[in-house]
């Protein structure tokens, strides 16, 4: 595929400022942007959200990483789930503090760590967690490979709603379990579940993976959703490994609902709770998480597994976000709002082949994009590509090269995300609106010549 970009997009990046590249924009650029344009001033406040943070450079996965797989085109990354902000100034602080002392032997993890956890989650969600029924791990993929080691013996089926966040696809190859896909159907523009069909899969599963809010459609669950779920994994015996680490993101109006929150305490007791900091206040390699349960006993057979070593720093960076990040989440989260909102807006009114309803939660953006894929003949590209790599290649792959190739954009080809995955990308839009702006802008250039 010939890449057509000619202008080094990516230098002139790093070397403007915001203003500068806003005035840089093209007069179609500029227009297309609409009223949204007009939110740039109203949007600061204390924390400058608007401010473009350079990470190239620094071995981040989410742009030097697309660099290393796509090359120096790359003007965007938009894939991996972390976010392009600089860290709540109180992070930095206690980092920096910590490293006057220059001894970094074994740590324990000290009692305020755990009432930081506790109070976090009773502050903002009006959730109880028992501080002793807390377990610390080295994120959540540890903890729950811990728990799928459990209760999810090698070759058993692990049930999971899709599209799904495509890491507990690698959770299970590493557990040497089975995928149990039941995929959703898009309703009005809102994935739905379709309970007959999970019950169906629930009847030969050992443990259901639940991911709330939903990775990558962004479904935040409601209360009866969420009772429904726990109530056929409770009459089939599956237990509910719920990941919540996306909970702190949900769009305004919506409200994010903790599986152990239910009033059923049956249904509570079934289940496992895992969540972060980490990807809220955007410290993902700090390698800091939990799990929690109200269960004694499926809380002791997942502890069996678990071996939790967290670092000094990850300790340090994670207890002071958890106390005082609050502000700073406060101020991002319509900041996201609006990112989501513009996202929505701008595919709407100017990329024509790709069709986008903003997310209920996450900062994740579930691109349909069949129509551009025929457009390209994605499937047939794949089949080529397939035949000469002798590698399993996927239509949303060679979507994924063509958007990084002539659009110098990074995008996460859907086909990653399970069942229903085909035809899809996952955009992330936690970055500056400048830096949304330009990624759009691009595909929408780059689309209108394909
Ligand atoms: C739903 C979900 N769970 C887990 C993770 C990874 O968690 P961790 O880095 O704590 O292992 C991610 C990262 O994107 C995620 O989206």
């Amino acid at each position: 595929m010939p890449a057509k970009r000619g202008l080094d997009r990516r230098n002139f990046l790093r070397s403007a400022g915001a203003t500068a590249l806003l005035g840089a924009l093209g007069a179609k650029d500029a227009a297309a942007l609409g009223s949204a344009a007009l939110d740039f001033t109203q949007e600061r406040q204390a924390f400058d959200f608007d401010r473009h943070f350079d990470r190239i450079g620094t071995d981040c996965t989410k742009w030097d990483g697309a660099i290393a797989d796509f090359g120096s085109g790359i003007e965007v990354g938009m894939g991996v789930a972390d976010m392009d902000f600089s860290v709540v100034p109180a992070v930095t602080r206690a980092l920096a503090e910590r490293c006057q002392h220059e001894n970094w032997g074994y740590t324990r993890t000290p009692q305020s760590y755990y009432d930081a956890i506790v109070e976090w989650n009773q502050r903002r969600y009006g959730l109880e967690i028992d501080p002793d029924t807390i377990e610390l791990t080295t994120g959540v993929h540890p903890g729950l490979i811990a728990a799928l080691q459990a209760f999810a013996p090698p070759g058993s089926r692990v049930l999971m709603t899709t599209p799904i966040y495509s890491g507990f696809y690698s959770d299970l190859r590493f557990t040497r379990t089975v995928t149990e896909d039941s995929p959703m159907h898009l309703v009005d523009g809102r994935y739905q579940i379709d309970f007959d069909d999970f019950e169906q899969r629930a009847r030969r599963a050992n443990v259901m993976i639940l991911c709330n809010p939903q990775n990558p459609t962004g479904n935040v669950w409601t209360p009866e959703e969420l009772t429904r779920i726990g109530e056929i994994c409770l009459r089939h015996r599956v237990v509910i490994l719920s990941d919540e680490i996306h909970c702190d993101f949900v769009r305004s109006g919506m409200r994010y609902t903790p599986f152990a929150s239910l009033p059923n305490r049956d249904i509570v007791d079934n289940s496992l709770t895992f969540k972060a900091a980490t990807k809220t206040f955007s410290i993902s390699a700090m390698k800091t998480a939990w799990y929690f349960s109200t269960n004694p006993d499926l809380l002791e057979r997942a502890r069996d597994f678990t071996r939790s070593d967290l670092t000094t720093l990850g300790i340090v960076a994670t207890e002071a976000a958890l106390r005082e990040g609050d502000g700073w989440l406060d101020q991002l989260n319509p900041y996201l709002d609006r990112n989501q909102q513009f996202a929505e807006r701008y595919i709407r009114d100017e990329i024509p082949l790709v069709d986008y309803r903003a997310a209920q939660g996450t900062y994740l953006a579930w691109l349909d994009v069949s129509r551009f894929a025929d457009r390209i003949g994605a499937e047939r590209l794949a089949a080529e590509e397939q035949r000469a790599s002798g590698d399993e290649v996927t239509p949303e792959q060679m979507m994924q090269r063509w958007f990084a190739e002539h659009a110098g954009v990074y995008l996460s080809p859907g086909s990653s995300y399970g069942t229903g995955g085909a035809g899809r990308m996952r955009m992330n839009v936690a970055t500056t609106r400048t830096m949304l702006e330009r990624g759009l802008a691009n595909i929408a250039e780059a689309l209108a010549s394909a």
